[in-house]
């Protein structure tokens, strides 16, 4: 009668454990990972140790985190709702995947989570775990439990002897989420959409106007559609990511305040920092555009959506995630080259790209000089008359019933 808790250290979490052990009289294991929110992790240890947890995994999960799930979620361009970069939806299945294989190491037979059943966590956290193992028990102490207020929360926490100066790096009033690539805040002035959150709220990012005045140039290689030198030197993806985010931080890039569609029926407003996100959006688009086909790149395109609103419902590990991931890992075989970007107050700017190996340009057809018979000029007016044909009938036909 075990129980894998997902475990930040924080005061929540704690109240979870407390609680798990409290009502369902079960051996709590922690779960705590690293996936680069910026917070120590071992303070975790000690928590849990001094409420008398015996088995605690503490995992540094950056480079699979940045590499399996940020990086393939990159190669699709995805956004979901034309504005937002999914920083903590492609968090969650790596999380989950965690969970069960802890749970199923220590011989557990349920996970929990501190996600609200308000939101789009439980959503992630769960179908991730059912996807990976069908017979696994959830506990979201949210669901159950009566300590609905923060008021009540504290009382708890008070009672069991929960210390409720837990405080996470710098305390704050919104209710975040943060990892390497991006923080979240909601909740409190946010709730009102209308109220323009304070300047102090954001964390990585300076505010465009308190950008450098002068520009900051980058060059970014990529490799099948993944960063792998800044300035042409190569870094892991963890490293590209966290050496992304201080440099277009630094720049006042990557902020964003929207209010979006949850899962589960209703409108949430949140703000985001993405910093390296934003530039890795922007770059991976520029070096597509020399790099892929037409078609294919529409072809993508279309499918993004989909692809983005998987992400953002939680079906990361669902047979469609896999199969739309194969064909757009199959699409950047020849997305290679390299994007220069200039950075400038809140703006990511495309200012060149080139690839030796896979470009599609060919300027020596494109050049409004003489092309030397490269392409021939006549043949487009077929290819107009063709196309116009049916608009030509139907001109016709209006013309002649005098509709
Ligand atoms: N609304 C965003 C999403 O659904 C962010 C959720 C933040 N989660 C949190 N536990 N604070 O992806
Ligand atoms: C939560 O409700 O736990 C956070 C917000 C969300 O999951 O959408």
């Amino acid at each position: 009668n075990k129980v894998v808790l997902a475990y930040s250290g924080g005061l929540d979490t704690s109240v979870i454990l407390k609680w798990l052990q409290d009502v369902y009289q079960c051996e709590v294991v922690t779960f705590t990972a690293d996936l680069g929110q910026g917070e120590e992790v071992e303070p975790a240890r000690a928590k849990a140790q001094a409420m008398g947890i015996k088995e605690i995994f503490i995992d540094d999960l950056r480079e699979e985190f940045a590499r399996d799930f940020v990086y393939p979620m990159f190669r699709a361009n995805t956004i979901y709702e034309g504005e937002y970069l999914l920083g903590t939806s492609i968090a969650r299945p790596l999380i989950a995947k965690r969970l069960i294989e802890i749970a199923n190491e220590t011989g557990a037979e349920a996970i929990s989570h501190g996600a609200t059943g308000k939101g789009n966590d439980q959503v992630r956290f769960e179908l991730g775990a059912y996807a990976l193992r069908p017979d696994i028990h959830i506990i979201a102490p949210w669901r159950e439990w009566d300590l609905t207020s923060r008021e009540t929360l504290m009382a708890y926490a008070e009672r069991h002897g929960i210390p409720v100066e837990m405080k996470k790096g710098k305390s704050s009033p919104y209710s975040m989420d943060a990892n390497l690539l991006h923080i979240s805040y909601e909740g409190r002035v946010l709730e009102d959409p209308w109220a323009e959150p304070e300047e102090d709220m954001w964390r990585w990012t300076v505010s465009p106007e308190a950008a450098p005045d002068k520009a900051t140039y980058i060059e970014l290689t990529y490799s099948q559609g993944d960063i792998v030198a800044i300035d042409g030197v190569a870094h892991s993806p963890a490293e590209t990511i966290e050496k992304l985010n201080k440099i277009a931080g630094s720049n006042g890039i990557g902020r964003l305040d929207i209010v979006e569609n949850r899962y589960v029926g209703m409108k949430s407003r949140g703000c985001y920092e993405t910093p390296a996100g934003t530039v890795m959006m922007k770059a991976h688009r520029a070096i597509e555009s020399l790099t892929l086909d037409r078609e294919v790149a529409h072809l993508k395109d279309e499918l993004m959506p989909r692809y983005a609103s998987l992400i953002y419902n939680g079906y990361w590990w669902s047979p469609e995630r896999l199969m739309l991931q194969t064909m757009i890992d199959a699409s950047q075989v020849n997305v290679n080259g390299k994007v220069r970007i200039k950075l400038y107050k809140g703006n990511v700017i495309v200012v060149g790209r080139s690839s030796e190996t896979d470009s599609l340009f060919d300027g020596s057809i494109a050049t409004f000089e003489d092309d030397g018979g490269a392409y021939n000029q006549k043949d487009a007016e077929g290819f107009i008359k063709l196309n116009a044909l049916r608009m030509r009938i139907a001109a016709a036909k209006r013309s002649k019933s005098g509709k």
